[in-house]
């Protein structure tokens, strides 16, 4: 009885390449007896070699050992194609017998194409696109980095498509190409949404004269607010004698160095960016004015606190 063992060599069953790269050869051999007359390689049905005769005209196709117990090729740089089943065959006494290997190739994950960041603005919608190739295929999905551990999976394919999308949608999304061949192939993409200015922190403040004033503006918006200052219907320039107008990221502050009773009154802060503005009224107000009930309550302390020693003082006479 002839033996007709065949297997792979090199990397075993199971070849690693990189795409466009490949590093990989694998041998196929067999194990024969003297009585083998005739000994062929075959990719399918089309002969590789047949014995020492090369049929394939594939460069990348070489003969490795050719005696009475071993024939082997090699196959270098291995591709998805040369995926399938190699036939050995033999023939003794006559009898034809072959024997089959079957041959997988594995491709670790390869993110080809991803969109690039992206600024949109709010109300939009977006699309990002993250192409991966791998063997066996990757599952893609995609994840909004942002927020919390676990709430981040937004979608579980090549596109994620955000419709009317919102301020707090921006930030890193994460695509993430994995098959069990190696670690996953992870790309980033950002997104910046755009808003309008909203003002969210505007103080009144109150001041004496002769000290120190200031006002204080705060934007929220995409792109960066940029700040104007009104008192009623002028606008305050920049380099306007014995204030100054300072813009520090979303806060812009407008001081007074030296508070005067003219500086005492209503101030606008308008906040624009280019999808649009917004302003608030501020006011400076000096002591015992009664502005938004601030000094309402001062007052009414005031009063009882007269009251009382208006009594205190009856008391004592009588
Ligand atoms: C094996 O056959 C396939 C299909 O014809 C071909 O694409 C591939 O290049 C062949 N591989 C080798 C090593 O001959
Ligand atoms: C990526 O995919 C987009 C959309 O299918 C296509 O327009 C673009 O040419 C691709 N880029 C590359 C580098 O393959
Ligand atoms: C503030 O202004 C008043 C009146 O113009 C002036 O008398 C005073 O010296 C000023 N104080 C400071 C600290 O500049
Ligand atoms: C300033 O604003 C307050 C409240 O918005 C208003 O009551 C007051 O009349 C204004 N003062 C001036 C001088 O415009
Ligand atoms: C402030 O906003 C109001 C309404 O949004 C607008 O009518 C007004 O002209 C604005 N004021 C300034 C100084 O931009």
């Amino acid at each position: 009885l002839s033996i007709i063992d065949c297997f792979i060599l090199a990397l075993g069953y199971v070849l690693l390449f990189t795409p466009h790269t490949p590093v990989a050869s694998f041998i196929i051999q067999c194990t024969i007896d003297d009585r083998v007359t005739r000994v062929a390689w075959l990719n399918r049905s089309t002969i590789l070699y047949a014995g020492n005769d090369k049929w394939s005209i594939d460069p990348r196709v070489i003969i490795l050992v050719n005696t009475p117990t071993q024939y082997s090729i090699m196959i270098q740089n291995v591709d998805v194609y040369d995926e399938g089943p190699y036939t050995c065959s033999v023939q003794t006494d006559n009898h034809p017998k072959t024997s089959r290997v079957h041959l997988i190739v594995q491709v670790p994950p390869q993110i080809m194409n991803i969109s690039s960041d992206i600024t949109v603005n709010e109300g939009s919608s977006v699309t990002l696109l993250c192409l991966a190739i791998g063997r066996p295929e990757p599952t893609v999905t995609w994840r909004h980095l942002s927020v919390k551990e676990g709430q981040g999976f937004v979608s579980e394919d090549e596109y994620l498509e955000i419709s009317d999308i919102k301020r707090d949608q921006s930030g890193e999304y994460e695509c993430s190409a994995l098959n069990d061949v190696a670690a996953p192939d992870v790309r980033k993409v950002k997104i910046t949404v755009n808003y309008p200015p909203y003002i969210s922190k505007a103080k009144n403040t109150g001041v004496s004269v002769g000290q120190k004033g200031i006002l204080s503006c705060e934007a929220s918006a995409v792109p960066t607010a940029e700040f104007q200052w009104f008192k009623e219907d002028t606008r305050l320039a920049p380099g306007l004698d014995g204030m100054r107008i300072e813009n520090k990221g979303h806060i812009s502050t407008l001081t007074f160095f030296n508070v005067s009773e003219k500086d005492y009154g209503n101030y606008t802060c308008v906040a624009t960016n280019k999808l649009g503005n917004t302003n608030a009224s501020l006011t400076l107000y000096g002591p015992g004015a009664v502005i938004d009930g601030v000094n309402s309550a001062s007052r009414a302390l005031a009063c009882l606190w007269l009251s009382g020693t208006l009594f205190a003082h009856f008391f004592i006479k009588f």
